[in-house]
């Protein structure tokens, strides 16, 4: 977080070569601009700098994978969730799984405007990684946890995959291999509901995103990203304010804004909390990992690519109640622009090579 501690320290060392500016001061957070591109960017190249080191750190990757302590993880569970997650035993014309639309190949989303279950659904798909961090889920927020997920929302939906609960997990008790997994997985060897839960959710938390060529900067490699991503890292930490919603090494605060996209009757998380102004068409900050693998953008993949969605930020959306204070016209530059996105593009990991398991049958 730019806390003013380090901004000052960042200002501190800055002093000789380029002129810092505090610009705002919103909710005790400090909004940085500067003014001489060229002398920061021969600066930003300087690990030794106290403030940047320090900025940097902020992103920096966790070292484990918080599993959840009622459900605890295990590598045969884990292996079991994956298996799930790719058969289409879960839907209820056997066509479709959760890979289909949360494809590793596209960063475990579909490169859809919306998801397409049985009927086309409302929103586009948010890709899974790094869910194991999300404290709630869903654009909304509307899901408490991981577990959740799968049978409140799309396993037994009539619009998404439309499997009965019944109906599925006696399909997977007539298949040995399954019922060896399930033995292997939970030591009341039953197949159950909450079981094919918790194993999918097991799964899930393993959906990490890779290294990417930001992680390498930040790790002290100068040469692993160009001089225009670091201009557009001081811009995202900066002047345009993005890292005061995209925060920390997944880039989200896990919180829910109205950044000025939505129109229509998806009011997001204000259907959960009706009186609160500022919920009104606030939806969740997604990751940014990955994000250039991963267009169309947004909640209802309103805008097709990121330049489109650096025009929003710079307009500031829509000018209304509800939008987030921290958003407003930003008066990019062209040039700041591509920055912004030459940042974001060293976001994105190489693909890992994802082996198909093969199903029990
Ligand atoms: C037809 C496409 C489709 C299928 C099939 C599908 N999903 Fe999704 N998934 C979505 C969409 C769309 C959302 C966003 C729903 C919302 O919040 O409006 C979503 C949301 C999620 C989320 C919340 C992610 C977040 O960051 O908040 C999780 C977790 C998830 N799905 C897991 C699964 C699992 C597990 C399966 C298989 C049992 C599955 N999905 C099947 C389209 C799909
Ligand atoms: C007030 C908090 C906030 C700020 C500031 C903010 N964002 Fe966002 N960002 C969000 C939210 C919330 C969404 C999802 C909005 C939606 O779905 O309607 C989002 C979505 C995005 C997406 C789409 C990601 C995806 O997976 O669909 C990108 C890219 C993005 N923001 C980049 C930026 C950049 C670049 C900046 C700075 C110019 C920025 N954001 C500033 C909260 C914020």
């Amino acid at each position: 977080m730019l806390t003013p501690k380090v901004i000052r320290a960042i200002s501190r060392g800055r002093k000789s070569r380029t002129r810092w500016v505090a610009v705002c001061c919103l909710a005790g957070l400090t909004l940085l601009a500067y003014d001489e591109l060229p002398g920061m960017t021969a600066h930003a190249q300087r690990p030794s700098d106290a403030g940047l080191v320090k900025l940097k750190a902020e992103f920096a990757r966790p070292k484990a994978i918080p599993f959840s302590a009622d459900d605890p993880s295990s590598k045969a569970k884990a292996h079991l969730g994956e298996l799930l997650f790719w058969d289409p035993i879960l839907s209820g014309n056997g066509t479709q799984s959760c890979a289909s639309c949360h494809n590793p190949g596209l960063s475990w989303t579909d490169g859809l405007r919306h998801g397409m279950g049985v009927k086309e659904m409302k929103t586009h798909t948010p890709t899974l990684l790094n869910v194991a961090w999300a404290p709630i889920l869903g654009w909304d927020g509307h899901f408490r946890s991981l577990e959740v997920v799968a049978f409140a929302g799309p396993i037994t939906n009539p619009g998404i995959m439309n499997r009965k609960e019944g109906d599925l997990v006696a399909a997977l008790q007539a298949i040995p291999g399954y019922r060896a997994a399930f033995t292997t997985a939970f030591t009341d060897h039953a197949i159950t509901q909450a079981h094919i839960a918790e194993a999918l959710a097991t799964f899930e938390r393993t959906i990490v995103s890779g290294t990417a060529p930001f992680d390498r900067w930040i790790a002290g490699d100068e040469n692993a990203i160009g001089a225009r991503a670091k201009r557009g890292f001081m811009l995202f930490t900066g002047k345009a304010g993005c890292a005061e919603c995209h925060r920390g090494w997944a880039f989200t605060d896990e919180g829910f804004y109205d950044v000025g996209t939505a129109t229509g009757d998806d009011i997001g998380r204000a259907r959960l909390f009706p009186n609160t102004v500022k919920l009104k068409y606030a939806f969740k900050v997604p990751t940014l990992r990955d994000v250039a693998r991963r267009a169309p953008y947004m909640h209802n993949g309103s805008e097709a690519t990121l330049a489109d969605v650096i025009d929003l930020y710079d307009r500031g959306g829509i000018d209304r109640p509800s939008r987030s204070d921290l958003i407003k016209p930003l008066h990019l530059t062209p040039g700041e622009k591509v920055d912004l996105i030459a940042f974001l593009e060293t976001l994105t990991a190489n693909p890992k090579p994802e082996r198909v398991p093969v199903l029990p049958r």
